[in-house]
């Protein structure tokens, strides 16, 4: 009889409770494309815990062009979600990093030091969607040099590194590891980048995987992705290092 006033568990079977960490999203307040309000940040991450996460690590952007934040804006706003969470009574960790963006001030901040990471040193980075950068190698080495370890964010949307899966491998022979956007493997960015997250996945290329969740539309995504193939792969037979980062 008890069992008919358990609160139903809305908890689908297969779910991200394995890989725990969610390290790539847009959840802080106000500070980028992300969450506009405190109220859709906590509507995210509800949505989160539905899927099984267990600690999220938001990583607002940092551009010079569009979304010039510091770890001080970032840390305000974590502050005002944390709080909220509080008030609200919803248990779950949350941590700031940054989603670096290659443009010009981007190795000064490197040079500069202070930059926004997650776990032991992993900095999150991402390219122009247009343009292959020709200072990628330099920038990848430049970070490693600095002792940090660079994660490159969604390879698999980047047009021009198409046609090739020799691409890949040379970016990740500069020295840097690879975080595929869930989603992608829906297809929610369309054909070539779900072909490309495929082929990332079949050769063994996937670091870490993140939600880059702006919106509840990526948390609805996040769920078809659970019944992919390619996911299942990766949970069971991938090497998914999102662990690293408790
Ligand atoms: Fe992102």
């Amino acid at each position: 009889m008890l069992g008919l006033f358990k609160k139903k568990n809305t908890i689908p079977e297969f779910n991200f409770e394995k890989i725990g960490i969610d390290m790539h999203s847009h959840i802080l307040p106000g500070i980028d494309d992300g969450a506009p309000t405190v109220r859709e940040s906590i509507m995210m991450i509800n949505r989160f815990k539905d899927l099984g996460f267990k600690k999220l690590i938001a990583t607002p952007h940092i551009m010079s062009d569009y979304y010039r934040n510091t770890p001080d804006t970032i840390n305000k706003a974590l502050d005002q979600v944390r709080e909220e969470l509080q008030k609200q009574n919803i248990s779950i960790p949350i941590e700031a990093a940054a989603e670096y963006y290659l443009d010009e001030t981007f190795e000064s901040k490197i040079d500069k030091g202070n930059l926004m990471t997650m776990g032991n040193g992993y900095l999150l980075f991402e390219l122009s969607y247009i343009n292959y950068p020709n200072n990628l190698k330099e920038i990848i080495q430049k970070i490693n040099d600095k002792g940090y370890k660079p994660i490159l964010a969604h390879p698999e949307r980047y047009p021009y590194l198409y046609g090739s899966i020799e691409n890949f491998y040379k970016i990740r022979e500069f020295g840097c590891y690879f975080q595929m956007n869930t989603i992608s493997l829906t297809g929610y960015y369309g054909k070539p980048a779900q072909k490309a997250a495929q082929d990332l996945v079949d050769h063994m290329m996937v670091d870490f995987i993140g939600s880059d969740m702006h919106h509840l539309k990526h948390a609805d995504a996040l769920h078809q992705a659970l019944s992919t193939e390619k996911l299942k792969f990766l949970f069971e037979e991938g090497c998914l290092q999102n662990e690293m980062l408790k």
